[in-house]
């Protein structure tokens, strides 16, 4: 059985008080509703991680960044390392978000390397990929996910992927109210399962998770996660109301 994760990345958003406060609002509303199964993992920005994991200490929530370097340490001014995440309790990282690779250029080579320093330091990664619109009105979203996947994901070893989470988030669909059709994600979920079955077959590609991110709201997380191939959701907007990603979290 595949895990079901819901996360939310809540972005630049929630300065130390109000991320402390979203947290606290989660974990206890995760503990009101006895899921049964259902990871949840929230990462707010690097400056508030750490008093979020200590604010969520004994709760059933995990803890994330959106993002770090690929070395451990060095003249890199502004950066976070896998190392210093683990060292105040986080485990786990998104890595590839589209607004990583638009606004602060990160290819697909950055990315198999961040992979790498995340796996060698034994944490987790939720890794994001997607096309943008011209993709999808061209008809060529199954190659841009296909090489994005496998230029970032492809050199590892098949055990690697016990340590990783799939997040397909069609770049036309994040923030901009409009979703992919329950179908659409369906089809390119199928799509990621059989090239992940292709290059490693079909146990382990039966045992990947695979979210969807972009628009995605209480009103239409049911019928996606409903979906056979969609494992769950990586959600923006909507994950900063503890209400509304609540509401997500209980849609499977
Ligand atoms: P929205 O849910 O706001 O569209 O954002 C999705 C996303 O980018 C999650 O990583």
């Amino acid at each position: 059985m595949r895990k079901q994760i819901v996360a939310g990345n809540w972005k630049m958003n929630n300065d130390l008080k109000a991320s402390k406060k979203l947290a606290i609002q989660v974990a206890k509303k995760v503990k009101k509703s006895n899921l049964k199964g259902t990871k949840v993992i929230i990462a707010p920005t690097f400056v508030n991680l750490e008093r979020v994991v200590k604010a969520t200490k004994n709760a059933k929530i995990k803890v994330a960044a959106q993002n770090m370097h690929f070395e451990e340490s060095g003249a890199y001014t502004g950066e976070v390392s896998a190392q210093m995440l683990k060292s105040i309790g986080v485990k786990t990282v998104i890595l590839g978000h589209s607004e990583r690779r638009e606004y602060f250029s990160e290819t697909d080579e950055m990315l198999a390397k961040k992979v790498n320093s995340a796996l060698v330091n034994k944490m987790n990664v939720i890794f994001c990929f997607g096309e943008v619109l011209e993709d999808r009105k061209s008809g060529n979203q199954e190659k841009v996910v296909e090489s994005q996947i496998k230029n970032a994901l492809f050199h590892l070893k098949a055990e690697a992927f016990k340590n990783i989470v799939l997040a397909y988030e069609p770049v036309w669909a994040i923030g901009t109210g409009e979703t992919a059709t329950p179908e659409q994600a369906q089809d390119m979920h199928a799509f990621i399962r059989q090239t992940l079955t292709n290059k490693y077959g079909e146990e382990l590609a039966e045992s990947v998770s695979i979210l969807y991110g972009g628009s995605c709201k209480p009103g239409n997380a049911k019928e996606i996660f409903s979906k056979k191939d969609v494992d769950g959701g990586l959600i923006g907007g909507a994950a900063l109301n503890a209400d509304d990603f609540l509401a997500i979290v209980t849609a499977f």
